[in-house]
């Protein structure tokens, strides 16, 4: 996609990190945005850092979880703006906990966000994308779609499916008007882990969080917004290898690497992680791309 003028863009999880960063790029782009997410507040504000682009912007809260309000999604867009040219599946949230102690409520709910949702959400605007000279469909997935660590089952279960389904549709769909994206970001400094659910044990060795933070989710959450990669960032990437047709977008030299310990050792990556983790901290671009809000 050459240009995202005037193209019509629907985002799930707009109301923080990523999601946040790709509506206020694409306003800035002169795409009119379709922003939604499940927490009315953060999704309010969304909304008002977009109104300094001249540009249109329908807010819809939305559980992605709730399959019948994603397939009521499409004619609510369309009523209002006509077409939609891109669909952007990035909401999402984990559980960090080892498989036996995680319940099947926490389970299910990460399964219906993170899969179900990205593939209703696919599956309701497909009809749409596909009327479109010009159109893209980028399913957020994770470096944790890669490779694995522990206490994170049920956000690997889905991270690897929504990769799988994703490069099955971009084969799918080769050399059509729609380009098929499936993005990988490494560390990203979001409000993921406050938006997700840890399970607090009394062991020190259990509470070790898999990202190789400790402490509260409160703690654990400021280090890892801190000291990630900025999310205005983050999200350049994400448009960058839209406009190029990349089928595959990594974000960070961490996810680089990540893939490339994975194919070097499919078994023991872990072990060459630890080696280029540390300079890579250090590397990492922490703040906002200029004239863009911090937050
Ligand atoms: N931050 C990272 O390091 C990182 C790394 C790899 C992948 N990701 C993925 O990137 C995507 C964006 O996450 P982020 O890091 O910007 O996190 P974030 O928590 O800052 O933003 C995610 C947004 O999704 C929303 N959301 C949660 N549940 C929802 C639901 N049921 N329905 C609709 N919206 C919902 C949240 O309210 C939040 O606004 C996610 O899919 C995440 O798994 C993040």
């Amino acid at each position: 996609m050459k240009s995202f003028a005037q193209k019509v863009a629907v985002i799930t999880g707009a109301g923080s990190g990523m999601g946040r960063y790709l509506a206020i790029l694409l306003a800035r782009a002169g795409a009119d945005v379709v922003i939604c997410d499940v927490n009315t507040e953060t999704l309010a504000e969304t909304e008002k850092l977009l109104q300094r682009y001249n540009v249109a912007v329908s807010s819809i809260p939305l559980d992605m979880a709730d399959k019948a309000a994603v397939e009521a999604l499409p004619e609510q867009v369309i009523a209002r703006h006509g077409k939609v040219d891109l669909l952007f599946n990035n909401a999402g949230v984990t559980v960090g906990a080892d498989f036996e102690s995680m319940t099947e409520v926490d389970w299910d709910w990460v399964m219906n966000i993170n899969l179900n949702g990205v593939v209703n959400a696919t599956r309701a605007f497909l009809p749409y994308l596909k009327q479109q000279p010009e159109a893209a469909l980028v399913n957020t997935s994770s470096i944790f779609g890669m490779i694995a660590v522990a206490k994170q089952s049920v956000y690997h279960t889905t991270k690897f499916a929504v990769r799988g389904f994703t490069e099955g549709l971009a084969r799918e769909f080769k050399g059509t008007n729609l380009s098929v994206h499936c993005v990988h970001p490494g560390h990203i400094g979001t409000n993921i882990i406050k938006n997700s659910r840890f399970t607090e044990t009394d062991d020190d060795e259990q509470q070790k969080s898999p990202l190789g933070l400790n402490g509260s989710q409160t703690e654990m959450s400021d280090l890892f917004r801190d000291n990630g990669m900025h999310p205005s960032r983050a999200a350049q990437v994400i448009l960058d290898g839209v406009t190029r047709r990349r089928s595959r977008i990594f974000i960070g030299l961490d996810a680089k690497l990540m893939d490339l310990a994975q194919r070097i050792s499919p078994m023991h990556y872990d072990k060459l992680m630890p080696l280029f983790m540390i300079p890579i901290t250090l590397l990492r671009n922490k703040k906002p791309m200029k004239d863009l809000p911090a937050l």
